[in-house]
């Protein structure tokens, strides 16, 4: 990697930077930039919290995260001393104007040592109340007026409906320029997230049979095993709709079905997501129960041990409607997609974490091959597994050795892990914090996208809140989720595909 022309001198204040986003995810990704040599050595960390600790004790706590979160494992006693120098806590009301003509002042003069100018970075690692505040502190402070070079990053939820997710844009938008804005997915500085842009549009091979004439459906799974830990006032808020659908997974849907972007310029890639978004049916409210599915676990067991039901969690009502699970079946009506199934599904408190994608293509058009021949057949399918392991898997059918022809199914695979063992792979907020800082929006939500995706789920979510499930918990912990995510998919003749990577199939 040649990192010989660094980024530009930066500050950055994270808001929320005594919380468990910066010390889990935001120091240990800068750390490993600055390992890489990204960073300039005019760079700056100012984290803001409300907590009382002393900077020793704050800087000691963030080496405990990088011990605990890096990819890279453990600091290194003398590079984590070096880079630690970067780092400042404050205690701050961050609603407070003073505290803002304070920071004026600190960038101003940073800028006038950096002597060019200076990539100023508010990240937002707040709740979401206070979003607005931060915002419009940080304009009437004159800290927005740099169109250029100050950057705005807002974390999820960004809104909690269509109606909010407007409001909030239009606030924002009346102090930064919406290229000052970097909306967060972090699934989408994921490695294996920016492969699929890689695999589709690099390889002459994949987009002729990429529509409706090869493929049948689409299937997206992303399960996570954990349950909802100490997050339940958050999340019996949002629940699994607005905390994964919503974003994480309608950006897989938009990766798999955009149309070829003529250059990586960020609002060409954009353009091209955004159609996608409006391209997907809109679900009628009356047709919501044939199209997505919804679940809320129950005790249950995992990996040998009893874990507690939804409604047991802490912070959570005993009697909580909040949907834990969804599976949704979207249509695509655009030429590329008429009339091929997306279905997406997740989860909390599954059998497995695992993030993949599954291609199933059209059978043979004619079958040749003898009963006997093709009693293991299985469709071709092609498989991306996002997460634990990374890879792409291809399945397709080989003749058995033998006196006799019989058909199995076998694998190609790519395995990203061997193929690129000794390059360390970057985390998402690497990726996404250095595109920050060089000031590349693509990888990032604009506003028209997230209006778009709140527009789609809508009926769901409304449908869901007008009339809660009698039927809670209806799938149990270390599960796939409740038989109806079965029923949805099979009455189309399918069923949910999850193959692990470790195990290439040869039977
Ligand atoms: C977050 C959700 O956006 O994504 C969490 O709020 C979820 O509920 C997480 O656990 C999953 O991210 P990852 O990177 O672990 O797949």
């Amino acid at each position: 990697m040649d990192t010989a022309a660094k980024t530009n001198p930066t500050i950055i204040t994270i808001f929320g930077g005594s919380g468990d986003l910066t010390w889990r995810k935001l120091i240990p990704a800068l750390y490993n930039l600055y390992l890489d040599h990204w960073l300039n050595d005019q760079f700056r960390i100012i984290c803001t919290g409300r907590s009382e600790i002393s900077n020793d004790v704050f800087i000691q706590k963030l080496k405990d995260g990088i011990d605990k979160f890096s990819r890279r494992g453990k600091a290194k006693e003398a590079e984590w001393e070096a880079f630690a120098k970067y780092i400042e806590y404050q205690k701050a009301d961050f609603t407070q104007v003073d505290f803002y003509n304070q920071l004026k002042k600190e960038i101003t003069q940073f800028e006038n040592d950096a002597k060019c100018p200076l990539n100023k970075i508010f990240y937002m690692a707040v709740p979401p109340q206070f979003f607005e505040t931060i915002a419009e502190r940080i304009g009437d402070a004159g800290l927005a007026d740099d169109k250029i070079h100050s950057r705005l990053v807002i974390e999820k939820p960004f809104g909690t409906d269509l109606e909010s997710a407007k409001k909030l844009n239009a606030a924002l938008l009346n102090i930064f320029e919406e290229t000052q804005l970097y909306r967060i997915d972090h699934y989408l500085g994921k490695e294996t997230v920016q492969n699929i842009l890689a695999f589709r549009f690099a390889n002459a091979l994949f987009e002729p049979i990429w529509n409706r004439n090869f493929i049948d459906h689409i299937q997206i799974t992303v399960a996570e095993k954990i349950g909802i830990e100490d997050r339940g006032s958050y999340y019996e808020h949002s629940g699994i709709i607005r905390d994964m659908i919503q974003n994480h997974l309608l950006q897989l849907v938009c990766l798999m079905a955009m149309e070829p972007p003529v250059s990586f310029n960020p609002d060409e890639v954009r353009n091209k997501k955004v159609d996608v978004l409006h391209a997907i049916r809109k679900i009628k409210k009356e047709d919501v129960h044939d199209f997505a599915v919804r679940g809320q676990y129950g005790e249950g067991w995992l990996e040998g041990e009893k874990v507690k039901g939804y409604r047991q969690e802490t912070s959570v009502d005993p009697d909580s409607t909040t949907p834990t699970f969804a599976a949704v079946k979207f249509f695509i009506d655009n030429w590329r997609w008429s009339g091929v199934p997306f279905y997406v599904r997740s989860g909390k408190r599954m059998q497995q974490s695992i993030s993949v994608i599954t291609i199933e293509f059209k059978p043979v058009p004619h079958q040749s091959f003898p009963t006997e021949a093709i009693q293991n057949w299985q469709p071709n399918r092609m498989v991306l597994n996002l997460q634990p392991d990374m890879g792409i898997r291809l399945r397709f059918q080989a003749k058995k050795p033998g006196l006799q022809m019989q058909l199995t199914p076998v694998d190609m695979l790519f395995n990203y892990h061997d193929t690129y063992a000794s390059t360390g792979t970057p985390e998402g907020y690497e990726t996404l914090l250095l595109d920050v800082i060089e000031g590349d929006a693509t990888l990032f939500m604009r506003a028209d996208q997230v209006e778009a995706a709140w527009e789609l789920i809508m009926p769901i979510l409304s449908t869901w809140e007008d009339n809660p499930s009698i039927n809670f918990p209806n799938y149990a912990a270390g599960s796939y989720g409740p038989e109806g995510a079965e029923t949805l998919i099979a009455k189309d003749g399918h069923n949910w595909v999850v193959m692990p990577f470790e195990k290439p199939v040869h039977e």
